[in-house]
Formats: C-alpha cells, sequence, structure tokens
C-alpha cells in the first residue's frame, strides 16, 4: 500500500509532498481511519521518565511541526508522537528549496530552519487533539533573537506548552538556526539548563504536575563533549537526552545529487554516527538518564540496535518517509525479540 502511495508522493516536490502527506494523515485521523490502513503494532508498554508509553517507538520531531496531525500519527501506531520544532513567534524558515531527497542512500537533506505558525497556533492543535497518549512538545528560538538571549525564547515556549505536553523537548542541536548549537557546550549549556530547570519547579508548583525535560543533541560531537553534555544534564536535573538530530558531515553520500545542499542530513548515513552518540552517553550516564535514540532507523532491527546500546525508546523521520508506517510495527515486533534486560 505505502509502496505506491511513495511512488506517486515522490513524484512530488519533497515539500509538496510533505504538506500533503500532513493533510492526508491529519484528515484520516479526524475521521479515525488511519487504522484502517495500517496494521497496528504489538503492545509493547513501557514506562520511560515516569510515563507510560503504549510502545518504544515514536514520531521524531519536525514532521508534524504545527501539530496539525497528532490524532493521524496516532492512530499509524506510533507509541509517542513529537510534534514541534516550535518557536515562540511564527516564523516562514529558510527560502525554498530547502528539503531534498537523496533515495539511493534512502537519506534527507533538510535546511528548513524552523518554518512554523508559533506556539499559540500549535496549542489550539494540542487542544484540538483526541490523541491521550504521550505528547512530546519540541521548543526552539525565533531566527531572529540573539543567541545570548535564546533562554528567553525557551522559556516563552516551556511557560505555553507546560500543561498540555507529556515532555517538552530543548532543541539546541538544529544546525539550520544560526548559533543554535553553540548552546550545547560549556556555560552556555549549564546556563541555559538551570533557567530551565528553575522554571520547571515553578511550573509542577503552578500546575500541579512535573513536566519531564528532554535535551536533543546533534551527531557531530567528539565523545569527549558527549561526556560533558552527559554530565551537564545530569547536574542540572534533566529528565532525558533524545540523541540525534541531523548530521553536518556527507559521510555515505557523496557524489550524489543533493549531497552538496546546505543543511542537516538525516536517514541512513546519520544511523552509526548517532548509534555512537547513544552508546557514549549509555557508557557516562549509567542509568541516570533514559535515552531516546533518533537517527537513520530505517529498518526494524535499526530500532533495535539503538536500544541494545543503551537507548530507552526510539523516534523515526526520515525511515517512515522512505518506509511508511509498516516501519512502526517493523521496529515495534524487533525491539520485542530483544533480550531481556537484567
Ligand atoms: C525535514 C526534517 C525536518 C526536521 N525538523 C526538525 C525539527 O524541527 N526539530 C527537531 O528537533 N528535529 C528535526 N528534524 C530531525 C529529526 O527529528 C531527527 O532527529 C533526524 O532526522 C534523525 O532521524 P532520522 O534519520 O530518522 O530522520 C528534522 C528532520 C528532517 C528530515
Amino acid at each position: 500500500m505505502y509502496t505506491l502511495a511513495r511512488e506517486l508522493l515522490f513524484k512530488l516536490s519533497p515539500e509538496t509532498s510533505h504538506e500533503l502527506s500532513i493533510d492526508l494523515i491529519g484528515a484520516g485521523g479526524r475521521m479515525g481511519l488511519n487504522g484502517l490502513f495500517n496494521k497496528a503494532p504489538a503492545s509493547l508498554p513501557v514506562k520511560v521518565m515516569g510515563l507510560e508509553f503504549a510502545n518504544p517507538v515514536g514520531l521524531a520531531a519536525g514532521l508534524d511541526k504545527n501539530g496539525d496531525a497528532i490524532d493521524g500519527f496516532a492512530q499509524l501506531g506510533f507509541g509517542f508522537v513529537e510534534i514541534g520544532t516550535v518557536t515562540p513567534r511564527p516564523q516562514p524558515g529558510n527560502p525554498k528549496p530547502r528539503l531534498f531527497r537523496l533515495p539511493e542512500a534512502e537519506a534527507i537533506i533538510n535546511r528548513m530552519g524552523f518554518n512554523n505558525h508559533g506556539v499559540d497556533h500549535l496549542l489550539q492543535r494540542v487542544q484540538a487533539a483526541k490523541y491521550r497518549g504521550v505528547l512530546g512538545i519540541n521548543i526552539g528560538k525565533n531566527f531572529d533573537t540573539p543567541v545570548e538571549r535564546a533562554v528567553d525564547d525557551y522559556l516563552i515556549c516551556l511557560d505555553k506548552v507546560y500543561a498540555n505536553a507529556s515532555y517538552v523537548t530543548v532543541n539546541v542541536s538544529s544546525p539550520n538556526t544560526p548559533g543554535l548549537r553553540s548552546l550545547q557546550f560549556g556555560d552556555s549549556l549549564k546556563q541555559l539548563l538551570e533557567a530551565l530547570q528553575l522554571r520547571q519547579e515553578d511550573l509542577t508548583q503552578l500546575h500541579g504536575k512535573r513536566v519531564p525535560l528532554a535535551i536533543k543533541i546533534a551527531p557531530d560531537m567528539t565523545d569527549e563533549e558527549t561526556v560533558q553534555v552527559a554530565n551537564a544534564l545530569v547536574e542540572t536535573g534533566m529528565d532525558a537526552v533524545i540523541a540525534t538530530n541531523t548530521t553536518l558531515g556527507r559521510e555515505g553520500v557523496k557524489g550524489l545529487d543533493h549531497a552538496d545542499e546546505a543543511g542537516g542530513l538525516s536517514g541512513a548515513p546519520v544511523r552509526d554516527k548517532s548509534t555512537h552518540i547513544v552508546s557514549v552517553l549509555a557508557a557516562e550516564l549509567a542509568g541516570r538518564l533514559p535515552i531516546i535514540a533518533v537517527g537513520g532507523i530505517t529498518e526494524g532491527k535499526h530500532a533495535a540496535e539503538k536500544i541494545a546500546a543503551g537507548a530507552s525508546l526510539v523516534q523515526i523521520y526520515s525511515g517512515f518517509i522512505y518506509k511508511g508506517p509498516a516501519l512502526i510495527r517493523e521496529a515495534v515486533d524487533a525491539i520485542a525479540g530483544l533480550p531481556k534486560k537484567a
């Protein structure tokens, strides 16, 4: 079924096909139809960050940036859905074209630049959704907010989404917002995380519920940098780490059409780099903080590899574009087949 849909969708420009897919998945969700087209994955409940997940395979951020198709994605069988990245104010993102398929490598290059309708629109969409499973809301900064004031944007978004999110992801790893990735290092990271943690305490009191904070990091880090991030997350009381975002590297795509486009590379070529980061984090964290692994899952066994490397949950973006919703079931089955951890 998806093979046919993909053939039609891939005839359109990547961005038109993206918009059409969101519309169709959203409409299917509103009519409760999506479950009919895709056999539900096996039930594989897991508890992570104090939250109950229907299964450990989630939708990664960036596909439903505005929360327009939450019910639709949930009905396809994802165990959790992450929407965003959302910024305080709406913004158009980078000029088009800004999204490129590299089908020979099962890869995507994007430089979308946080195009989104702003946090108020997203909240309306969340409130209109019927989905009651785990919903992550991924927050970022507007492109014209100076990076020294990035914390203001994250706090605005955190305040607004807190009551409606199961967990909030702090995205400091998009390569398409100048300066953003500098927030992953040293004092900038500590100051940001401390401010977020303090606000999380206030909001816990205000709303009578503690919403976990996850930090999403890039794959383009040395082991030493990864260890430093892990320690900063523990010291500042963060609840989870999401590894990883897209890579600036071009290993695995050299010579292919679009390989030299600027932006972040995702899909199969980022898989090993991303899993390596998960392993380094797992060794350093030793269970003190759960890891959500994302990057290059295009077959069920890749999801199992991420769990074996130390992740508690996985997410998928590019693999979903290339393989469709059957990949969710395949990933759940592969994870279910792993030997139980002691
Ligand atoms: C077109 C596109 C847009 C993305 N937008 C976001 C985003 O807004 N926020 C974010 O945290 N990650 C974003 N990502 C990164 C994905 O969530 C994911 O971390 C990355 O693509 C690696 O996973 P994959 O290989 O399964 O795609 C985006 C990825 C793609 C391909």
